[in-house]
């Protein structure tokens, strides 16, 4: 293990909990990339799932409401699970747009999405409980560390678009404590059909079925923090709709973040059972994740306002299918030109899967490609593209699958970017 701090010849020895904390791979790769670009080079970033506000600001209403929220003095401490009039609106948001019944005392407000998904891990699991959670996913593996569980990686297999099977989890449901999922998913830009989430749902109530009445049952963590997103044809689906049963024992994480281009307003909300908000909020008490009082008056106010948000809602997916279809047909171009690159079709949210089975290839100044980290760099050196390779959300360290984030990506970047790639890939032998 390698000291973290030195003062003097003093090693100062953490926890082994932080000392063995993995810091986020995406957040390592940037700033590489930061170095390159300061040094001037144009890079296209596509490693961040975050938004450039030049391209994806938040929407106007939402602005007008927060600078409102202060000047009308909204700064003392939030309520501890989230302002009424902010719950008592994502309550109606749920209802109107998602089909879903919640009441305002079960639902509860964080900083983001972030402490919510913190906060389901600490309140459900022991330490050396196992959760199950899908490989690639975003940050499963930290929660785990975080909190002392045994996490049970599911590989999701290409040909199921990247989205774990009920076959491929049932092996694992007995004693388990949570099972993690996503959808649409970070990073495929993948979701779940009907009928695959209606058969992990099952195995849900079955295996809970079996359990006594006083042992902990089997929970389901769903984060939908980009239901807002589907492309096409794509429906939403999540638990509690399919199987109104399921409501003991999901909890949802939805937020602003992503549906709204919202990162930095830092407004999330979870729900669920009304025991396990409680004991989530009591948790968040102690951190204090709460989201800033101001920003969440000022959500309370802009989700009430259905036309706004159907407008920014449109035009936001559209410009965000434009960019992912963009990419998706110029991968599949390449792919039937005989280049060794692939693409999975985009479903929702802001994510394209692509492949670039690289590995064994030799690149012009001699270097044999041996892991996904050499054909990341070679992309970024050569084609001056980043993005994040499988491997940082759990994947295998030769896993040939990548993630492009098209948040930062302007309409005119994916014709050079093509270009670029196809550039890079003719040089190698
Ligand atoms: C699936 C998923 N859930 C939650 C989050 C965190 O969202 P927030 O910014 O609201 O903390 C992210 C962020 O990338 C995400 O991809």
């Amino acid at each position: 293990m390698e000291p973290t701090f030195v003062s003097g010849n003093r090693i100062l020895r953490v926890s082994e909990m932080a000392e063995n904390l993995i810091p986020s791979e995406i957040i390592k790769l940037g700033g590489e990339i930061r170095e390159k670009i300061a040094a001037g080079e144009q890079i296209y970033n596509f490693t961040i799932g975050d938004f450039n506000p030049a391209i994806f600001p938040i929407p106007e209403e939402l602005k007008s409401a927060i600078i409102e929220a202060y000047q009308n003095n909204e700064t003392n401490y939030p309520a501890a699970n989230g302002q009424l009039e902010l719950r008592q609106s994502v309550s109606r948001f749920l209802h109107t747009r998602g089909g879903l019944e919640y009441s305002e005392d079960q639902l509860l407000v964080a900083g983001g999405s972030r402490p919510l998904i913190y906060a389901v891990y600490r309140t459900l699991v022991d330490p050396e409980d196992k959760v199950i959670y899908p490989v690639p996913s975003w940050n499963n593996n930290h929660y785990c560390h975080l909190s002392g569980a045994k996490g049970i990686p599911i590989t999701a297999r290409a040909e199921d678009n990247f989205m774990p099977t009920a076959a491929s989890i049932a092996p694992h449901v007995s004693g388990a404590t949570l099972i993690a999922l996503c959808s649409p998913l970070n990073p495929t830009g993948t979701a779940f059909s009907r009928t695959q989430l209606e058969a992990i749902c099952r195995l849900v109530l079955d295996e809970n079925r079996k359990r006594k009445e006083t042992d902990k049952p089997l929970y389901l963590l769903f984060d939908q923090v980009y239901w807002t997103l589907t492309h096409d044809d794509n429906l939403h689906f999540d638990p509690v709709s399919l199987f109104p049963e399921m409501k003991d024992y999901t909890l949802y994480i939805d937020g602003l973040s992503k549906a709204f281009a919202a990162t930095g307003v830092r407004v999330g909300w979870a729900f669920g059972p009304r025991k396990v908000m409680d004991k989530m909020k009591a948790i968040l008490g102690h951190v204090g994740a709460w989201a800033p009082r101001a920003e969440q008056m000022a959500v309370a106010q802009f989700l009430q306002q259905d036309a706004a948000l159907d407008r920014f809602l449109e035009d936001f997916t559209k410009k965000l299918h434009e960019r992912l279809h963009g990419f998706y047909q110029g991968f599949t171009q390449l792919k039937s030109e005989g280049f060794a690159v692939d693409a999975i079709a985009p479903q929702g949210g802001i994510y394209l899967t692509v492949k670039f089975e690289l590995i064994g290839k030799t690149t012009p100044d001699g270097k044999k490609l041996t892991t996904a980290l050499d054909v990341t760099q070679f992309l970024l050196n050569t084609a001056h593209l980043a993005i994040v390779p499988f491997s940082a959300f759990g994947a295998s360290r030769n896993n040939p699958w990548f993630r492009i984030s098209v948040g930062t990506a302007k309409i005119e970047d994916i014709e050079q970017v093509l270009l670029n790639v196809k550039q890079a890939l003719s040089q190698l032998q």
